[in-house]
């Protein structure tokens, strides 16, 4: 990715000591989506990077959602919604994952992938890997060949990577 979006995104972060608790450094991407050039010049950057490479972009419920469908409308190609567990109408195929505490469900409708489509998985951030390799699993199962994953910020210490299946990752800024 150009490091011209590394310097765009992480110059539009706000970053939130103790948040949602205490020691937890929460890096909040409010900032760049109110920032109507910077997220247009994001989107932008992104679509000329993946223009010509995939045929679909699956947005990850609910912050990816933001960043998934402006890509697809400017590429001219469709939106998968990976949904969050039980808000899919049927026919869905599913994946549970753990968290630090409990599960987690991620459903996708399987109808809505076409054959071999190659598709770029999108989210906001990677951090211990369980939402896109959840994801990967329900594209593929779908029938979708994932032809990239593209983070905005990737928590490089939570290990998220190796949940990938040695898959690189296009990630804007590392941290
Ligand atoms: C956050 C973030 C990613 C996911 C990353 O979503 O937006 O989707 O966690 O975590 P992981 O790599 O450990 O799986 P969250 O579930 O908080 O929900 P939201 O997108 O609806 O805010
Ligand atoms: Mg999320």
């Amino acid at each position: 990715l150009p490091a011209a979006l590394t310097r765009l995104v992480a110059d539009n972060l706000r970053e939130i000591p103790d948040f949602p608790e205490p020691g937890v450094l929460f890096r909040d991407i409010t900032p760049l989506l109110a920032n109507g050039p910077a997220f247009s010049e994001l989107i932008d950057g992104l679509a000329e990077h993946y223009r010509g490479r995939i045929d679909a972009v699956a947005g990850l419920e609910s912050r990816g959602f933001i960043l998934a469908a402006p890509l697809a409308v400017r590429l001219g190609i469709g939106m998968l919604t990976v949904r969050k567990g039980g808000k899919l109408p049927g026919p869905v195929i599913g994946v549970d994952y753990a968290l630090e505490y409990g599960t987690a469900r991620m459903e996708l409708r399987p109808e809505t992938v076409r054959a071999g489509d190659r598709v770029l998985i999108i989210d906001d951030v990677l951090a211990t890997g369980g939402t896109a390799a959840a994801s990967i699993e329900l594209v593929e199962r779908a029938g979708g060949s994932v032809e990239a994953i593209c983070m905005l910020l990737e928590l490089a210490e939570l290990g998220g990577r190796a949940h990938l299946g040695g898959r690189g990752v296009d990630a804007v800024v590392v941290y």
